[in-house]
């Protein structure tokens, strides 16, 4: 059975740190997959926290070419010359660690760095908070159309037989609210931008639901009629300066995030933009490749690094599953 990393689907979290490296110039590929196994050592990955870890494309295609799915690219820029866009800021890899308490996941995070510092610098840093009920900053609830923890892991993980089996695609991007203009809407008019009620997340639903609302712009399906769903982590960050949305999603293929931030920068067929991105713009965008943690120990035996043998065959996900 191929087992994927169970952080991709552990709840009841509420402290996320979110780190983007970039491998060092000249780094030695052997140096480096040594430092990247050692990650599950107990230091890093163990004592009370998740750890999950995405490697780009072209890092993943060098240490495991027969493993990676064949869809698999780096995030490109999406929009339109003059009006909303996404930037790409790719990185070569990318850590999640998530907790019950900030002060565990910063010890974690530091622990995790420490132990990479000779082969990759920190190319960005994100700690990240629940906030209320699961709601983003503009008060609404993100995550409730999200896949079941049943229904998860078929949104989210590569099918076996296919390259890359029980690993996920992942999407990072920053988002920076503007919650001054949005708050500056009347309920009913914010409501519109995302086609759901504010307080208890009824969705609207035909004539009602604007072509412009967020949902009504990432919803896709196959070409039988069948939903296309997507599995959805993000959390809130930020100051009172500069806040937003650290939006982490995980898929099964590439191709759903594609079509969603299409859908949502104006660039499908129809043109029209998600009415979310006059209020909320992304100011990174990267794609990495969370490979299943049977394939990670594989490589780690490959790479003869004992330090993966401390990945726990049987372990659960820090935090309650049932929240
Ligand atoms: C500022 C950024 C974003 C915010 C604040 C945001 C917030 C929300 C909210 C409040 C909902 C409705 C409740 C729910 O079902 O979770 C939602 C739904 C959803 N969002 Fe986003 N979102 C953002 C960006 C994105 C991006 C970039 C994507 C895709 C690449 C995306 C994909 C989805 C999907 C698939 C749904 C469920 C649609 C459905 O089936 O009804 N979101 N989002």
């Amino acid at each position: 059975m191929t087992v994927p990393q169970f952080g991709i689907f552990a709840q009841g979290t509420i402290a996320h740190e979110f780190i983007e490296f970039d491998l060092r110039p000249d780094v030695d590929m052997a140096r480096a997959t040594t430092a990247l196994s050692q990650l599950r050592a107990p230091a890093v990955a163990a004592g009370g926290i998740n750890l999950v870890i995405g490697f780009g494309s072209e890092l993943w295609k060098t240490v495991a070419p027969d493993q990676a799915p064949a869809d698999l690219a780096n995030f490109a820029p999406i929009g339109r010359l003059g009006g909303h866009h996404a930037p790409a800021t790719q990185h070569d890899f990318w850590l999640w660690i998530s907790g019950s308490s900030q002060d565990v996941v910063f010890e974690h995070a530091r622990a995790a760095v420490k132990m990479l510092t000779d082969v990759a610098t920190v190319a960005s840093e994100r700690p990240c908070f629940v906030h209320r009920d699961s709601r983003d900053l503009t008060g609404f609830i993100d995550g409730s159309a999200n896949p079941m923890t049943h229904e998860a892991p078929a949104a989210a993980l590569i099918p076996d037989g296919q390259p890359g089996e029980g690993g996920a695609h992942v999407i990072v991007m920053r988002w920076v609210h503007d919650l001054d203009a949005f708050e500056q809407l009347p309920r009913q008019e914010q409501e519109r931008v995302f086609g759901r009620s504010k307080q208890a997340s009824i969705e609207m639903t035909g004539d009602a639901l604007p072509a412009d609302a967020h949902i009504a712009r990432v919803q896709i399906s196959d070409p039988a009629g069948e939903e296309l769903p997507i599995y959805r982590r993000s959390v809130p960050y930020g100051t009172v300066a500069e806040h937003g949305l650290y939006f982490v999603a995980f898929s099964a293929d590439r191709t759903r995030f594609d079509r969603m931030l299409a859908r949502m920068f104006g660039t499908d067929a129809d043109q029209i933009h998600d009415h979310l991105t006059d209020f909320s713009r992304p100011v990174t965008g990267s794609f990495y490749f969370a490979p299943s943690l049977t394939c990670l120990a594989e490589l780690g035996e490959r790479w003869g690094a004992a330090a993966v043998e401390a990945i726990p065959s049987s372990a659960e996900p820090a935090g309650n599953p049932s929240t």
